[in-house]
């Protein structure tokens, strides 16, 4: 039986003060047994969170790292850097990076690489766009994401990935993926890694991201493929949040 994930991406917002404020409500929430919470916060406050997450089972990730050891990238952020401040998790592949910076299947799979090697696990983004879904072309068009961007790892690496299933046109429009919709292609990507990994498409958690919100949540995760969300707007609410974890 798998646990439930609920990770919150909170993308380029909060204010410093604001980030403590948010992280100190969730800290008081009670979260259900055998849900694991993590917060994707703003690089910048990583090491300020991290420290006041200390010894608490909330997790922190970031939502990006590069894809190179070190060196000359102006503005970057290393996978190792990410490691020595304790925060164990990195979302990559989200349809924002891919589409505003330009990253495509290769880069991603050169990020997940440095991310597992610094020890870090990968919450990795998928996801089609309108007109692909609406074209039929969904399975396949995620298929490819995940060929391209994970297959090559062994057994042993890709038991540190988590997925997350975020359609394009469900992200920040208020319009979610039907339970149905959420279902199929989850139980197509487990099947894809089945037919991969193998057994290791047992323990994989597969998650939803788009416009999860508090009224949703419930029947979303009761479907048996979905392991959770990789939510973003209603993250940034204490109160949305946290009926979301108990969801
Ligand atoms: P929304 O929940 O705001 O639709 O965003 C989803 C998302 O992109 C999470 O990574």
């Amino acid at each position: 039986m798998r646990n439930k994930i609920v990770a919150g991406n909170w993308k380029m917002n909060k204010i410093r003060g604001e980030a403590n404020d948010l992280v100190n409500a969730l800290k008081t929430a009670s979260i259900p047994a055998g849900t694991q919470v993590i917060l994707g916060v703003p690089s910048l406050y990583l090491s300020e969170l991290s420290s006041n997450l200390q010894g608490h089972a909330i997790k922190l990730s970031a939502q990006n790292c590069h894809q190179a050891v070190s060196g000359a990238y102006t503005g970057e952020i290393s996978a190792a850097m990410l490691a020595a401040i304790d925060v164990p998790y990195v979302i990559l592949g989200h349809s924002e990076r891919r589409a505003y910076f330009h990253e495509d299947n290769a880069i991603l799979a050169a990020k997940v690489d440095a991310a597992l090697e610094a020890g870090l696990k990968v919450i990795f983004c998928c996801g089609e766009p309108l007109e692909v879904r609406e074209a039929n072309g969904h399975v396949a068009f995620v298929q490819k994401q995940l060929e391209e961007g994970l297959f090559h790892l062994d057994e042993t690496a890709f038991a540190n990935i988590t997925i997350a299933y975020e359609p394009i046109w469900a992200i920040g429009t208020g319009v979610t993926a039907s339970k149905e919709q959420a279902q199929e292609m989850h139980l197509e990507i487990r099947k894809m890694v089945a037919a991969k990994y193998g057994d290791a498409s047992k323990s994989l958690h597969i998650l939803y991201g788009g416009s999860v919100k508090p009224s949703n949540a419930g029947e979303i995760f009761a479907q048996p493929d979905v392991d959770g969300a990789l939510v973003g707007g209603a993250s940034l609410k204490a109160d949305d949040f946290t009926q979301i974890i108990q969801a």
